[in-house]
């Protein structure tokens, strides 16, 4: 399979028994794109993924390579690269040889498999690994070594499950630079799965937000991040601070009786009522006028604090900000109208 100019999905269903994992499914991926799939546990996002390799087959709709329908072809024929949360290596064989494994499977000439497997450890930084076992090598560079494997083969596609999470923190934030590096300097096409709000924004061109087998939103990490569609999504892109609401013309009230919280000045959202009410953390500013709070918790995270704020009615508020603040201490604060976020749908207490 070779270069190409646009994947699309267009209506994928599946089905496993009465239970429906994939539902309407329509994405259009194009050449050079890196999009991610972000959703919750079960929402599908590893079927989506597997429909395409190949591994699962669809239940209706159509998975087309340009004009080729390739739903029909089976896995090795669509030869897309595959990179998964728990690497898959083979354990007995070096670093080298699993490299080369799809090579030697696509019958490659030996000369030219040694160079590829070279160029490919190169490229991940291996190259000095190349004769060890995979079990002789820390968790992120046995994930570098599969995804020197899923490279190798110059795929049109790489599909990534979760590779990051089974790695501690700080590798998570290398392999992740490492892998937007070699999507930019390979010009490879990706679709990466996570349930990681971080990892999909710094990575993507585009997100796509999954919820119980279906689209909610797709678009570019800043348009989902600063306008998402509904409250599901809002969560995901971290606006924290959610409940439901009642408006008073423009104020939008939280709570109820004297001690309810207004925030004035806002414009109601697109498609009706609202019904709820969302904004994150960081857009939480001490003030001298606003709403009165106590301080009920502080936690230092290096750069700033995550403050836990209780109103006079019990709710609690997330906010992060620069200054420090004392436990039990008496705050104002507010939050600019521009950066609340009103929705129709409906509060639900936790994200899904
Ligand atoms: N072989 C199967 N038979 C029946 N149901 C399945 C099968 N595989 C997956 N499912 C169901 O389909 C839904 C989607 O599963 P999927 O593995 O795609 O979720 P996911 O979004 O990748 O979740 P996670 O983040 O936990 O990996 C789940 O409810 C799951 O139980
Ligand atoms: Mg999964």
């Amino acid at each position: 399979m070779s270069k190409f100019q646009a994947l699309t999905l267009d209506r994928v269903a599946l089905r496993f028994g009465p239970f429906q994992a994939l539902d309407d499914f329509s994405l259009t991926i194009r050449a050079g794109e890196f999009v991610s799939l972000l959703g919750p546990s079960g929402c599908g996002k590893s079927t989506a993924l597997n429909c395409l390799s190949g591994l699962l087959k669809i239940s209706s709709g159509a998975i087309t390579l340009d004009d080729r329908r390739i739903d029909v072809l089976p896995p090795e024929r669509r030869g897309f690269g595959m990179v998964f949360q728990n690497y898959a290596l083979f354990p007995h064989l070096s670093v080298r040889r699993n490299v080369a494994f799809g090579l030697e499977m696509r019958k490659v000439p030996k000369a030219e498999v040694e160079q590829r497997v070279e160029r490919a450890l190169a490229t991940v930084r291996l190259a000095n690994q190349i004769d060890k076992l995979p079990g002789q090598l820390s968790g992120g560079q046995q994930q570098r070594v599969a995804i020197a494997r899923a490279v190798a083969i110059e795929p049109p596609l790489v599909l990534m499950d979760e590779p990051l999470s089974n790695l501690d923190a700080k590798l998570r934030l290398e392999l992740r630079h490492e892998i937007k590096r070699l999507h930019h300097a390979l010009g490879l096409t990706t679709i990466y799965v996570t349930h990681d709000q971080d990892e999909a924004l710094s990575l993507s061109d585009r997100i796509v937000v999954m919820r119980d087998g279906r689209i909610q939103q797709q678009g570019a990490p800043e348009a989902l991040y600063n306008a998402p569609d509904n409250l599901y999504v809002a969560r995901f892109m971290g606006y924290r601070n959610a409940f439901p609401v009642s408006m008073d013309r423009a104020t939008a009230v939280v709570g109820q009786g004297p001690g309810a919280m207004r925030f004035d000045g806002l414009a109601a959202p697109s498609g009706g009522q609202a019904a709820s009410l969302a904004f994150r953390p960081d857009d939480v500013k001490l003030a001298s006028t606003g709403i009165a709070a106590e301080v009920a918790q502080v936690e230092y995270c290096g750069q700033q604090w995550l403050v836990d704020l209780r109103v006079a009615d019990g709710t609690h508020i997330t906010m992060e900000t620069h200054e420090r603040v004392a436990m039990g201490e008496q705050v104002k604060f507010s939050v600019a109208p521009e950066r609340i976020r009103l929705f129709a749908d409906a509060y639900v207490p936790e994200a899904g």
